[in-house]
């Protein structure tokens, strides 16, 4: 019962104190699905957090303004002729400039979806994203749909639960990570 012995109640007229809301940017790319179930897998498990506002975007309706929106970043893209998409690509190109050294230190991380390897789209990722002196805080999430003939290739995804858990889990993780002020 409020203001009984020995219950702490706020003095009257005491501030609340909210926690300031913070914004998740998830920037995706895809071409047979693969991507964009990582991406919202990301994306939910980030939502859990009631502290953050989850914007996920394709690619190219991304752009600078976004990045400078953001509190934290994931990059979602499938790994195609050894490299991010060229949708995901031409995001980074419109973005780089005009945000550089606007977004020093802001953590991020990367899905990447591939056949079989997907190292290199990482890598080129972290590369662009080392130019943007971003933080990097989880290892690459890399999920290879083992496709290797063309009509395999080529026919929509469907990625299965615990991998999808491992996005969300990632998600969580950056959204906890960015409500507490960790980054
Ligand atoms: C043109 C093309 C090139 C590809 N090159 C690679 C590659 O270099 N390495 C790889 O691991 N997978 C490669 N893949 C397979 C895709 O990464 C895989 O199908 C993935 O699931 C695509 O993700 P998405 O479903 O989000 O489009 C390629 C696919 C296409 C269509």
């Amino acid at each position: 019962m409020p203001g009984q012995p020995g219950t702490l109640t706020a003095p009257a007229g005491a501030a609340q104190v909210t926690p300031a809301r913070k914004t998740l940017l998830v920037v995706y790319h895809t071409m047979t699905g693969g991507t964009l179930q990582m991406a919202r897998a990301a994306a939910d498990g980030a939502a859990r957090e009631p502290a953050i506002d989850v914007r996920l975007l394709h690619a190219a309706q991304a752009g600078p303004d976004d990045v400078l929106a953001a509190d934290g970043m994931i990059f979602a893209t499938p790994e195609n002729l050894a490299a991010m998409s060229g949708l995901m690509k031409d995001f980074f190109d419109r973005s780089y400039y005009p945000v550089l050294d606007r977004i020093n230190g802001r953590p991020y991380a990367c899905l990447i979806c591939a056949g079989s390897d997907g190292s290199n789209a990482a890598r080129q990722i972290e590369r662009i994203c080392t130019g943007w002196r971003l933080r990097l805080v989880a290892d690459a999430l890399i999920v290879c749909t083992h496709a290797q003939t063309p009509e395999d290739i080529l026919r929509e995804k469907h990625i299965g639960p615990l991998d999808l858990e491992r996005c969300a889990d990632l998600g969580a993780a950056i959204g906890a990570g960015l409500a507490m002020g960790i980054y």
